[in-house]
């Protein structure tokens, strides 16, 4: 099982919170806040989760690199043998410097460049994940340059309902993503007669942050059928690749049990040939992140009380861009009276909050573990207001790593210019 709690691995002992085996006071004392603190053995199990509840049939599971693509994350993953699922040039980069099986990528994204494709098949990838007739034009030109065909699968929309926040939605008609379930099977039919394209696969994802396994497993039944139609005319594929999209809890949402739902996968996918390929990223990754901050001010006021911290909405951007829920724990719990505070950055935006309404007893000076950061957090972060990016720590037992620096001002602004200049 994915570890349910999100403090699962940022347990409280004797009034301290710890990232594994290490105070996350240490932490901040020896690399300042914000910083994003990542569990390797939170990576671990939630990896291992998924491989042995697929273990009932052939599979791979593809790690959605957008949902953290700190090289070190990759390289826990590439250790276990993962794949991985991108979506840029960049993080295909990513994945091969993290020491990542190019035969074991698949590209996703409706808007692939033509560099972007040059460099997919110069690393000889698993599959692209085509979501356009013309992308698939787009991808038989590029790779007969090439001089060799590029392995292709379609991304099919199943026109499922996800339930999830519209933002994160990908499986409706309405979506961009994908093609039309009705077109499949003459895209599957052009792309097979293509000499530069070979099909390999088919591949869909309905929408992140589910809590109810039904829609995926409407989806699965969906691409299966498709599957058969295609079987019947003489195309064969090699993997069937069911997106991401499992959810976590941060507050009080009933997770997916993932044994359930993998072995649900297996076994509609008994006797079949193809390989079950998912693309799980935000629960691999999510609860095996905190956000580390300090409390700049205590502004208490009428109507609210505002705990100014050193992180903002461009370190985490996830409450101002849908309104999430994550859970905010003091670092050392205080007594003394507690207030319902809104935990608000220093960006000049209305919009910059990480929580609100949080009752706690606060302290200028206090550290908070701002939970589930571990998806979505620092891969969505900005420089906006001229903020260095915050500082990442893996954490291992007591092993403390560094895994990405602070960022400097001179990183800021190099590669500008003044004018004339
Ligand atoms: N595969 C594809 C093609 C995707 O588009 C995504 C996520 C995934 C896999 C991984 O989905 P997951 O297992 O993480 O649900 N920024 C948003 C989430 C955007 C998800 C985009 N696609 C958030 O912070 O909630």
């Amino acid at each position: 099982m994915v570890a349910a709690r999100p403090d699962a691995w940022f347990p409280l002992r004797a009034g301290q919170r710890f990232a594994d085996g290490v105070p996350l006071a240490d932490i901040a004392a020896r690399c300042g806040t914000p910083t994003f603190v990542y569990a390797r053995a939170a990576l671990l199990a939630a990896f291992e989760a998924y491989d042995r509840a697929l273990g009932g049939h052939p599979h791979q599971v593809c790690y959605a690199v957008k949902a953290n693509s700190n090289l070190a994350v990759l390289s826990v993953f590439a250790s276990l043998g993962a794949g991985f699922d991108i979506v840029s040039g960049g993080e295909l980069a990513r994945v091969l410097a993290a020491g990542g099986e190019p035969g074991k990528v698949v590209f996703s994204g409706v808007g692939k460049t033509r560099a972007e494709i040059e460099q997919a098949l110069e690393a000889d990838i698993q599959c692209f994940n085509i979501e356009s007739e013309a992308e698939l034009t787009r991808i038989h030109e590029v790779a007969e340059a090439h001089g060799a065909a590029a392995p292709v699968s379609f991304r099919v929309n199943p026109d499922v309902d996800a339930q999830t926040h519209p933002y994160i939605s990908t499986g409706l008609k309405e979506n961009k993503f994908g093609v039309a379930h009705s077109d499949a099977l003459a895209l599957y039919r052009r792309a097979a007669e293509l000499p530069y394209l070979e099909v390999v696969g088919i591949d869909c994802h309905i929408g992140s942050q589910l809590t109810d396994a039904a829609p995926l497993l409407e989806a699965a039944d969906r691409v299966l059928a498709l599957v058969n139609q295609l079987n019947r005319e003489g195309i064969e594929l090699e993997h069937i690749d069911l997106g991401g999209g499992v959810g976590i809890v941060y507050r009080d949402e009933t997770p997916i049990d993932l044994d359930a739902y993998c072995g649900a996968l297996t076994r509609k996918f008994a006797g079949r040939p193809e390989m079950l390929m998912l693309e799980p990223g935000r629960s691999l990754v999510g609860n095996a992140g905190v956000l580390l901050t300090r409390v700049e001010y205590l502004k208490p006021g009428e109507g609210k009380n505002f705990a100014v911290v050193d992180a903002a909405m461009n370190d985490l951007m996830r409450p101002a861009l849908y309104e999430a829920w994550h859970g905010v724990e003091a670092v050392a719990p205080r007594a003394g009276e507690a207030l319902d505070w809104d935990i608000v950055g220093p960006v000049c935006e209305s919009g910059d909050f990480l929580a609100r309404g949080r009752r706690l007893a606060l302290a200028e000076g206090d550290l908070l573990a701002i939970l589930s950061a571990g998806a979505y957090g620092m891969s969505m972060s900005s420089n906006y207001n001229s903020r260095p990016r915050a500082c990442e720590v893996m954490v291992d037992a007591d092993t403390v790593q560094v895994v990405r620096e602070r960022e400097t001002l001179a990183h800021l602004m190099a590669g500008e210019r003044v004018w004339g200049g």
